[in-house]
C-alpha cells in the first residue's frame, strides 16, 4: 500500500523541532514561520507540554467519553478564563472541519433552519458541511453541493442584510481572519454591524477561529478586536500545538441538551492534556502579547518594500503579497535561506510562526527576504 496523495511534498523531511527551530534528516537548520500551518502555537516541543503528555501518557492515554475525565472541566475553565469566554460551554472534538461541522449543526437544531450564510474565499474545512461552505467548487464532490449556502463578498453590510432578512438562515459562519484567501481582514465596524443583524433576524453568528484563534492576533480570538461576541466560535490548529485537538465554545443563550453532538476521540485524556498545558504556556509566557509586538515589528520592518504590493494581518497571523515578478521569493526563503512560510495563491506570503518566536527570529526572516529581493532586478 501507498500513502493517499493529500498535497503536493517539498523534498524535505524535518525530524526534529525545538521552538522556532526544525532541523531535517540531514541535520540541516530551519527557521520556522509557518508553524506547520498556524498549528505550532507554542512551539516545537516546548517543555512544558513535552512533559504533560507524556505524563498523562504513562498514567492513561484514552478512554471513552461515557466516564468522568476532569481533565476536560480543567481545559473549559482554563479556555474560559484565557478567553474570556467563561460563560460559555465547551463541545470537544478533533479537528477545525468537524468544529465547524458540529457548529452548523447545532445552529440548525437551535433556529429549525437549514440555510448557511458564509463568505467569498471562505475556507472552513472539507467534512460535509465545511466543505459546502467553503468558497471553492473544485473540493465540493456531488454529494456535498447544496443550494443551502449563499456566499456574499465580505464586508458587503448591504448584502448580508438584504439576505438575512429573508428569514431562512439558521447561521452566518466567518472567519476571524481569512487564512487561505491570503490574510483577508473583515472590517471591525463590518463585524458589529453583522452581529446587529444575526441578532435582529435571529440567525446565529458562529466565528470561525480555527486559523486566527488562540493568541495568533495579539488576542485570544480575532473577532475580539471587534468587541463582538459570537453565538459559536470553534477552533482548532494552535489550541493543541499539534496533537489533534477542536473545540465549539458553545453560547449559554444556545439550547444546545445531550444527544445532540457526539464522538469518541474528542476530547479523550491525551488531547487535554496538550491543550491545557498550551493554554497554560501562553498565559505564563505572556504569548499573546509577544504575538502583537514581533508581528507589529515584522509588518513595520517591510513595508515599503520594493517586492511588495501590500502586506497585512494582525500579531502573528500576516499576508505578505508580491509584486510581479518577485514570486519566486517564497520558494527560495525555504531551498536558499532554509526558512519555512506559507503560501495563498501564487503571490502571497502567510506568515504563521509560533506564537514565542523573538525579534532575532524576525530579523532573521527580514534579513533573508531583503537578500533575496535584492536578487531579483
Ligand atoms: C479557517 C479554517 N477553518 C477550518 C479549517 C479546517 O481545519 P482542519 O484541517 O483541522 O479540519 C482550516 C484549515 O486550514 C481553516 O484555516
Amino acid at each position: 500500500m501507498k500513502n493517499f496523495e493529500v498535497y503536493k511534498l517539498w523534498p524535505l523531511e524535518p525530524v526534529k523541532g525545538l521552538g522556532a527551530k526544525l532541523w531535517d534528516k540531514d541535520g540541516r537548520e530551519y527557521l520556522d514561520m509557518y508553524g506547520g500551518h498556524a498549528v505550532i502555537s507554542i512551539g516545537h516541543s516546548h517543555p512544558a507540554y513535552v512533559k504533560s503528555v507524556g505524563e498523562q501518557l504513562g498514567n492513561l492515554g484514552f478512554y471513552s467519553n461515557s466516564v468522568v475525565n476532569s481533565l476536560q472541566n480543567k481545559l473549559a475553565l482554563l479556555l474560559g478564563e484565557v478567553s474570556g469566554y467563561t460563560d460559555y460551554s465547551l463541545f470537544l472534538c478533533n479537528s477545525g472541519a468537524e468544529a465547524n461541522e458540529n457548529a452548523i449543526k447545532l445552529a440548525s437544531f437551535q433556529t429549525g433552519k437549514s440555510r448557511v450564510l458564509a463568505f467569498k474565499g471562505a475556507f472552513h474545512g472539507r467534512t460535509s458541511g465545511a466543505v459546502a461552505a467553503t468558497d471553492n467548487p473544485s473540493i465540493r464532490s456531488p454529494f456535498n453541493r447544496t443550494s443551502k449556502v449563499t456566499f456574499i463578498q465580505l464586508n458587503d453590510i448591504q448584502l448580508a442584510e438584504k439576505e438575512l432578512s429573508k428569514g431562512d438562515y439558521a447561521a452566518v459562519i466567518i472567519e476571524g481572519i481569512q487564512g487561505v484567501a491570503g490574510i483577508i481582514l473583515p472590517d471591525d465596524k463590518f463585524m458589529v454591524e453583522l452581529r446587529r443583524l444575526c441578532d435582529k433576524h435571529k440567525v446565529l453568528l458562529i466565528l470561525d477561529e480555527v486559523q486566527s484563534g488562540y493568541g495568533r492576533t495579539g488576542k485570544f480570538f480575532a473577532h475580539q478586536h471587534a468587541r463582538i461576541k459570537p453565538d459559536m466560535v470553534t477552533t482548532a490548529k494552535g489550541m493543541g500545538n499539534g496533537f489533534p485537538i477542536g473545540g465549539v465554545l458553545i453560547s449559554p443563550k444556545i439550547g444546545a441538551v445531550a444527544g445532540m453532538l457526539g464522538t469518541t476521540f474528542g476530547g479523550n485524556h491525551l488531547a487535554c492534556a496538550a491543550a491545557i498545558a498550551v493554554l497554560e504556556v501562553i498565559a505564563e509566557e505572556k504569548l499573546m502579547k509577544n504575538a502583537t509586538s514581533v508581528g507589529d515589528y515584522i509588518m513595520e520592518s517591510l513595508e515599503g518594500s520594493r517586492s511588495i504590493e501590500q502586506i497585512r494581518g494582525r500579531g502573528l497571523m500576516i499576508g505578505i503579497v508580491l509584486k510581479e515578478g518577485f514570486e519566486k521569493i517564497k520558494e527560495r526563503l525555504l531551498f536558499q535561506k532554509s526558512v519555512f512560510t506559507g503560501s495563498a495563491g501564487k503571490n502571497v506570503i502567510r506568515l504563521l510562526p509560533p506564537l514565542g518566536i523573538t525579534v532575532e527570529d524576525a530579523d532573521q526572516f527580514i534579513k533573508a527576504f531583503r537578500e533575496l529581493e535584492s536578487e531579483i532586478q
